[in-house]
Formats: C-alpha cells, sequence, structure tokens
C-alpha cells in the first residue's frame, strides 16, 4: 500500500476526528415515560412501555438516526400529582417528548404541562375526549383512542341486536362517562333508549349494590366501562350476581383487554368492542406478536399495541426531520399526516391528531379477544371544542 504524504494523512486525520466528535455530541433525544407502573393500572403501563421500547429495539435503538434515552416517573393513576410529576419530567430532566398516560384525569394535566412547556406529547392511551377536543395542540398526539369510539361501536352493536333498555355502569372519572356517552351515542341513534346509569368512583370495586340495581331494573343490556384491575372483579362479580345468564352485556374492550387469566370463566364468551384484536390474521400483526412474544415471554395486548404505535409515531417525525428535534414543526407536520403501520391495521390521524380507526366486535375466547366483525368503519372522534 502506497503511504499518504504526510499533508493529506494529517487533513484526513482532523476530518475523522471532527465527524466521530460531531457525532459523539449528538446527544441521545430524551423520552420521558409517565405511566402508572403502581394501583390498578399498573399492568397498563408496563404493557406500554413494553411496546414502546420493542418498536425503538426493531429500529437498532435510534428513531430517525438518533439514540434514546428514557426517563420514568410513576404517575400512580393519581391526577393530584400529576402535574408535579410531568414538571419532573419537562423541567428537572428537560425531556424532549413526554409519553403518557394511561388515566385520562391524568393525561388531561400532562395535556397543560405540554401545552405551557410546548412539549411534544403523545398519549398512548388515556382516552379523555378533550385531549384532542378542546386542549387540542399542534404539539398533542395521540396514538390511542377516544373514550367515546369503542363506546360509540358497543351502542351500535346493541341497537343492531335489537335491545330497546340499557343500563350503563362504570367509574365515575372521565373515561367512563365518556365512554357511557359514546355507548349512549351509538344505542340511542339505533333506536335504543339508556335508561339508567350507574357508577361508582375509580377505582373502587365494591360493586353489589350496583348489580343489585341491575337485576331489579332487568334491561336488554348492560353497557360497562372498566379497566385493569378492576376489571376482572367486575366480570367475577356480575357472574357471581347470575347477570352474565340472564342478562346481555357489552363493553369497551378495556374490560377483557389483559385481563382474561384474572378473570377466569366469568371472562370468557364476553363481548366488547375495540380497535384491537389479538387474532388479526394479517403480517403486520402476526410479525408484531410473535416479536413481542420473543422479547418478553408474554402475549401483547392492546396497551401494547398502543406503546408500539406511539413509538412509530415519533419515528415518523424524527425521519422526516432526519433526527433534528430542533425542527419541530416539520417533525409534527409529518406525525400529523402519517399513516401508522399499525399491528390493528393501518390508521392516519384526525385533523385533532386522534387515531381515525376500525372499531371491532369482539370475544373472549381462552386468553384471546378474538375477531368476530368490523362493528364501525374508519371511525372518527367528533373532536369537539378544537380550534386548530
Ligand atoms: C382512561 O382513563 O382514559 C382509560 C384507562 C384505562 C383504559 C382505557 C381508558
Amino acid at each position: 500500500m502506497q503511504a499518504l504524504p504526510r499533508a493529506a494523512a494529517l487533513a484526513l486525520a482532523v476530518a475523522a476526528a471532527l465527524c466521530g466528535g460531531a457525532a459523539a455530541q449528538t446527544p441521545p433525544l430524551k423520552v420521558g415515560l409517565m405511566l402508572p407502573y403502581t394501583g390498578t393500572y399498573a399492568a397498563l403501563g408496563d404493557m406500554i412501555e413494553k411496546g414502546f421500547k420493542l418498536y425503538v429495539q426493531e429500529q437498532g435503538g435510534k428513531l430517525g438516526g438518533r439514540e434514546i434515552q428514557y426517563f420514568k416517573v410513576d404517575d400512580e393513576s393519581e391526577p393530584s400529582k400529576a402535574i408535579d410529576n410531568a414538571n419532573k419530567l419537562v423541567k428537572r430532566d428537560q425531556v424532549d417528548v413526554l409519553v403518557g398516560t394511561v388515566h385520562s384525569g391524568v393525561a388531561l394535566a400532562m395535556a397543560r404541562v405540554a401545552k405551557e412547556n410546548n412539549t411534544l406529547l403523545i398519549v398512548p392511551n388515556a382516552g379523555a375526549g378533550d385531549i384532542t377536543g378542546a386542549q387540542c395542540a399542534p404539539n398533542i398526539f395521540r396514538s390511542s383512542f377516544s373514550n367515546w369510539q369503542p363506546g360509540y361501536g358497543s351502542g351500535v352493536v346493541a341497537a343492531g341486536k335489537g335491545y330497546k333498555r340499557a343500563i350503563t355502569i362504570t367509574w365515575s372519572y372521565a373515561a367512563g362517562a365518556e365512554a357511557v356517552k359514546g355507548f349512549t351515542e351509538g344505542f340511542e341513534k339505533g333506536g335504543g333508549k339508556v335508561i339508567k346509569d350507574l357508577s361508582l368512583p375509580f377505582p373502587n370495586v365494591e360493586f353489589q349494590a350496583l348489580l343489585t340495581e341491575i337485576a331489579a331494573q332487568k334491561p336488554d343490556v348492560v353497557f360497562a366501562f372498566f379497566a385493569g384491575g378492576g376489571a376482572p372483579k367486575f366480570l367475577k362479580d356480575y357472574d357471581a350476581a347470575g347477570l352474565k345468564k340472564s342478562i346481555p352485556f357489552i363493553a369497551s374492550g378495556f374490560v377483557t383487554d389483559g385481563t382474561l387469566e384474572a378473570a377466569g370463566p366469568s371472562g370468557q364468551g364476553v363481548l366488547t368492542t375495540l380497535h384491537y384484536a389479538d387474532n388479526i390474521d394479517t403480517p403486520r400483526n402476526n410479525a408484531f406478536r410473535k416479536s413481542f412474544a420473543l422479547a418478553y415471554k408474554a402475549n401483547a395486548d392492546v396497551y401494547a399495541v398502543q406503546g408500539y404505535d406511539a413509538a412509530q409515531m415519533l419515528g415518523i417525525g424524527l425521519s422526516a426531520v432526519k433526527g433534528d428535534f430542533a425542527k419541530r414543526e416539520a417533525l409534527q407536520a409529518a406525525m400529523a399526516k402519517a399513516v401508522i403501520d399499525s399491528p390493528r391495521g393501518k390508521f392516519s390521524l384526525s385533523r385533532q391528531h386522534n387515531p381515525v380507526q376500525d372499531i371491532f366486535l369482539r370475544e373472549a375466547k381462552g386468553m384471546n379477544n378474538e375477531f368476530r366483525s368490523v362493528a364501525v368503519k374508519a371511525l372518527a372522534d367528533p373532536g369537539r371544542g378544537c380550534k386548530m
């Protein structure tokens, strides 16, 4: 090999040092995961984190060429601590992106902090309508659903089955109230009537008095919203009260997602509506479930899908600006017009940044929520109150 002249070799060495130095100076993108790691929704937070990290791992640990550094806060699904918790990530840790959370009340506070600080926020579960409604903003995105969407789907299915009188039962906070609103809209549009709304404070599981009321009223159908640790208790109590075999039941899919093992026989055969079904037989969903099972020795659920898709959305934005997070407008514009290749099926975002997606009717069989039919095609949340 011919030796390089001394000056050329020196110039090359300087260039290499400069390039290497510049690359080494590009800091990782800081992602703040604000999720419940304790309490009723702990398992949901865990699955969201696993899904998010799985997508990043599949991209070689980088999004848009940037390494990802994680910061974590347990929000305990506690709205009263939400502003402080979000500020731990935004002000103390100086994260670039906030990802969270599960509980609607906590997520609404996160949206306020994100808006005040112009921090990019991706909501990987909480369905509060206002996040992509009255509180919508160019820097706020959701990879999951609005509470209204699966509730509306249940209403359409229940009316389609010819039921006329319904009772609803849920936790009395934004998620439950909005799911009931969606159900009522879908059901009453189809000719049904909601005769009574029953509720108890989150995360209480003393359902007995309310179940006695349902038994006394004998409606044609019961609609419910429960999730996480409270859901299997509800299914067991509904069954033990003799209602599973006497009064038809339908719910937003969270009641059986990730809860079937704990619910035992009381969960079997339960009909729900949601934007995901475990056995969607597409190469995309099959590959995702295989990859998730390999990585975590566990089956994916809807929460894992939403975490995975939150990372995909961020990846699309970062790739559009070649990892240059300072180009925020271009990054957000790319996210807003993205088509996300989700395990649930491809979806795009509404003008208010909420997924426009099919709502499936599912039936719980074994440990899976199996696809039965498309209850509502390409359902968009109304996004009421959004001025963007
Ligand atoms: C919510 O608070 O928005 C929520 C929590 C669990 C499952 C679905 C929605």
